[in-house]
């Protein structure tokens, strides 16, 4: 029984506003969370209801969305009986009554779903990550994949790429993994302030230097690892790249560093660049609505790299079965607001577990302190959490939590799996 719930209005990490939901079951104490925010969304997203008035932040208020969880959603689920999450979120769904939670807002729908989950995991006496664990599906540490340059939406510099990630895959502990993570990134630091680049931060926290071509950043990346002492590879700490190629995808050409590339063209540069660097993921290679040219790019690469579909997919499971059905990938990307409950994303992570593709979780861009998505990528199992450079706060509180999770559970394995 949901004895308490209140939502009111916070700022994210990149000073808009949100929500921070606060709920409490009967027997337990109040807990809250804290409700991320993207900046290069896919168009099928779930939607995030802001108030529009421009007399306020520009337009980005969400007293709506607060007001919505304090008064319609309060009244509907205070005080009565749900036999657990999937009851609850189901009941959110159907008085929300659209297709995309525009009504009451996905942004205050998750907001409840998060902070339900964690209550009812609180009153159950486990950790969250054990109360998000489905049946038959063991834990593990997941490896972190930290972006230590930012491009795209994420930064002001020219690089149409949005993100480069190092993957610790070969590392032996997710704490060892961390520490290569913060290691290189120092290592990183040194060369771009070494070769006269700035080392000023993007959204994510990696570093957004005025470099224009992807296979620039990705020598310097190979650098940094190996100066560091790591080695560049899925035995020692890998790359993952997040193009966002949605983003750069303009008038049916990929524009990028001055190049206009068709659909094949650039699949043949990803070809080209997995062959010459140790990048073995790619998310969003292709944009959104650039289905065949997704489905040729997984027959050109999908055998030797994981191809991971995010604002083409949005964390919707039926847009998932459908891009399972059709071969357009073989790895999701997985944000809970992009779907707006707890339960819809564990559904979608189980339809692609039972597909034998791969699954990653991940922070947005706009975040906040709270630490859900660790607990999250624990439960599952799947192996993998992006939440952005080992810096800045609302990004080292996920990867924090994840050492005080390894601290405490020695059993728990660390790794793709
Ligand atoms: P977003 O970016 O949170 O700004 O949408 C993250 C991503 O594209 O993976
Ligand atoms: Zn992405």
């Amino acid at each position: 029984r949901i004895s308490s719930l209140s939502a009111i209005e916070i700022l994210d990490s990149r000073s808009r506003p949100t929500l921070a939901v606060t709920l409490a079951v009967d027997g337990a104490t109040q807990v809250t969370a804290g409700v991320p925010s993207g900046a290069s969304t896919g168009t099928r997203e779930a939607v995030e209801l802001r108030d529009g008035d421009k007399a306020r932040y520009g337009g980005l208020g969400v007293t709506r969305a607060v007001g919505n969880v304090n008064g319609e959603i309060a009244a509907a689920v205070r005080g009565r009986e749900f036999a657990g999450l999937g009851e609850l979120d189901r009941a959110l769904i159907e008085l929300d009554g659209t297709e995309t939670k525009s009504r009451l807002g996905a942004n205050a729908i998750v907001g409840v779903s998060m902070a339900a989950a964690r209550a009812l995991a609180q009153s159950a006496g486990v950790p969250l990550w054990r109360y998000l664990t489905p049946e038959g599906v063991a834990p593990r540490l997941p490896v972190p994949h930290f972006n230590v340059v930012n491009g795209g939406a994420h930064a002001a510099n020219n690089l149409d790429f949005q993100e480069f990630m190092i993957a610790p895959l070969g590392a032996p502990t997710l704490t060892e993994a961390v520490r290569a993570g913060a290691e290189i990134y120092a290592k990183l630091r040194g060369l771009l302030a070494g070769a006269g680049h700035s080392v000023g931060l993007g959204d994510e926290g990696g570093f957004a230097p005025q470099i224009d071509t992807p296979e620039d950043v990705l020598t310097l990346l190979v650098h940094a690892i190996e100066d560091a002492g790591y080695r560049a590879g899925r035995d020692g700490v890998a790359i993952a790249l997040d193009p966002a190629a949605s983003e750069f995808h303009r008038a049916g050409f990929y524009q990028v560093a001055g190049e206009k590339l068709s659909s094949d063209e650039m699949i043949e540069r990803y070809a080209l660049i997995t062959d010459r660097f140790p990048v073995y993921s790619i998310e969003d290679g292709l944009a959104e609505d650039d289905w065949d040219g997704w489905t040729r790019l997984n027959a050109r690469l999908g055998e030797r790299v994981q191809l991971v579909g995010d604002d083409i997919l949005v964390t919707n499971p039926a847009i998932t079965t459908e891009a399972i059905a059709k071969n357009v990938a073989n790895s999701a990307l997985i944000k809970v607001n992009q779907i707006g409950t707890v339960t819809e994303t564990l559904e979608t992570i189980r339809i692609c577990r039972e597909a034998g593709w791969t699954q990653m979780i991940s922070h947005r861009s706009g975040e906040t302190p709270d630490d859900f998505i660790a607990d999250l990528a624990v439960g599952t199992g799947c192996g993998q959490l992006k939440t952005g450079a080992p810096a800045r706060g609302e990004r080292v509180a996920k990867y924090n939590r994840l050492i005080t999770i390894e601290a405490a559970n020695e059993n728990l394995p660390y790794g793709l799996g």
